[in-house]
């Protein structure tokens, strides 16, 4: 649950999320209470930090700004920043090569970023038309890019996106997946980090 990219969503814009909520149809399904895993539940521990302030509007006075706030209430950075104990790795946002494991297969992210390993080639077209139609061109992204969530962004927003992207640190960073999907669950993505989770060093102690 991304909530520390919507820690960045306006005071305003949160209020209208609860109005929308409200207006939800009651549905009855209780569900088994989730677990988390050793080491991340100890470690998430430390991630939740008290919101103090009221949070204002965001900065939209120019494109790159706007798309700044968007991207981080859209919750990219979730999927496309690597983590190292449950924190952004340095120097590596939007670099991709989170690995997503599930029903849509195994799957790495993308690397957004401008650089030749990423997604410089791309143009605004490009980029809403893999937005819109989850194509890139001829090559069909996996459905864990939720690009269906984002299809109804307007033209405005997905360019103040894209104008953003624009804006990031290149960052050379390889992740392929296989692009076939019914290769994706079998072969492994070749990533320059390691999956997050680490086995636990059980060294006993002696006495
Ligand atoms: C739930 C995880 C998830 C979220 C959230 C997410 N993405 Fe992705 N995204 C992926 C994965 C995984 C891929 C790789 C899909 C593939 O290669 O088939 C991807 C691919 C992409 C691509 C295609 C890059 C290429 O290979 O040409 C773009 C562009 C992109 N994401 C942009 C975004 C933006 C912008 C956001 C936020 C508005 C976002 N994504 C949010 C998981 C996510």
């Amino acid at each position: 649950m991304p909530y520390i990219d919507f820690r960045h969503l306006s005071d305003e814009d949160l209020a209208s999320i609860v109005v929308y909520l409200r207006s939800l149809l009651p549905v009855k399904n209780p569900l088994a209470a989730s677990q988390i895993d050793f080491p991340d539940k100890y470690l998430i521990r430390s991630v939740p930090q008290p919101l103090e302030e009221p949070v204002d509007p965001p900065d939209t006075s120019t494109p790159a700004k706007r798309g700044e706030y968007l991207v981080e209430v859209a919750a990219c950075e979730a999927c496309h920043t690597p983590q190292a104990r449950s924190h952004a790795m340095p120097g590596m946002d939007f670099a991709g090569g989170v690995i997503l494991e599930g029903p849509w297969g195994r799957m790495a992210s993308a690397n957004i970023t401008p650089d030749a390993s990423g997604i410089v080639y791309y143009d605004e077209a490009l980029f809403i038309q893999a937005m819109r139609t989850g194509w890139v061109r001829a090559r069909r992204l996996n459905q864990i890019m939720p690009w269906k969530a984002f299809a109804a962004m307007t033209d405005e927003d997905l360019n103040a996106v894209f104008a953003y992207l624009k804006t990031l640190k290149p960052v050379r960073h390889r992740s392929t997946t296989p692009r076939h999907p019914l290769l994706a669950s079998s072969a492994k993505p070749r990533t320059a980090w390691a999956p997050k989770t680490v086995p636990p060093t059980n060294q006993k102690r002696h006495s």
